[in-house]
């Protein structure tokens, strides 16, 4: 059917301005004015935007201290980037006719590597050699080593996979929910059936409810692993 292709139309990325601009950057560029026009308004006496700012800023430091044993403070810069990048992006793709950078494997995925090589390097300059008994668990029989060498490095490196996957795939799931509904709900009003036609809409009213808190637990989900993941070259096990 030409139906089908359509639903996938939402994900295409189109140039804009130029041959660089594409609608995808922009949604970062616009991400980035809104998160520089908010900063340029803080007040002694936070208003309520800046309140709840203020609380996701104190929670996101308190997880960072408490996965890495207080030693990677200095990368919760990085892990409230992450999350404002993430979730900005996310919620900004709930509206209508918005694209949703995160949605992209190209995204994610560049995103996660970026982190399990990071993180990688750093585990190696901390640790040197000592690194690789990430490897192989502690107290496992040697007999069993090569095997679980093996397993563990594979799990390791799926880290990077699974992190950018688990992000692009759920969004892109929720997305297509979304344009099926619509579509079907269109095609019941377009022949008149438009009592029935309420089904769908409801629907779609719950699913935008649960797409929110999505969009937000996806986001902290990517942030909550990353803080693991760096807590792993900290802290030696
Ligand atoms: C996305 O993941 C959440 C769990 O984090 C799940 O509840 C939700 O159903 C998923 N969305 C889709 C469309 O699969």
């Amino acid at each position: 059917m030409v139906m089908a292709a359509s639903f996938f139309d939402q994900f295409n990325v189109v140039r804009i301005i130029g041959g660089i601009i594409t609608n995808s950057s922009i949604m970062m560029l616009i991400l980035l004015a809104v998160v520089l026009i908010g900063s340029c308004s803080y007040k002694l006496i936070p208003t309520r935007l800046q309140s709840i700012q203020e609380i996701v800023y104190t929670h996101f430091l308190g997880l960072v201290k408490d996965s890495t044993a207080n030693k990677g403070t200095q990368y919760f810069t990085l892990i409230i980037t992450l999350f404002v990048f993430i979730a900005g992006l996310n919620l900004f793709g709930l509206f209508p006719y918005v694209f949703t950078p995160t949605a992209h494997i190209i995204v994610t995925f560049g995103l996660s590597l970026s982190i399990l090589m990071a993180v990688t390097i750093l585990g190696i300059t901390r640790f040197r050699w000592n690194f690789a008994s990430m490897m192989m668990p502690s107290g496992a029989p040697l007999l069993l080593a090569p095997l679980l060498v093996i397993i563990e490095t594979i799990s390791y490196i799926s880290r990077a996979i699974s992190l950018g996957v688990r992000l692009a795939a759920n969004l892109s799931a929720g997305h297509l929910l979304f344009a099926i509904l619509a579509s079907f709900g269109f095609a019941m009003i377009s022949n008149g059936m438009l009592v029935l036609s309420l089904g769908p809409i409801l629907v779609m009213v719950f699913i935008t409810l649960l797409e929110i808190a999505v969009a937000l637990i996806q986001a902290y989900v990517f942030c909550l692993l990353t803080a693991i993941y760096i807590n792993d070259t900290l802290n030696l096990h």
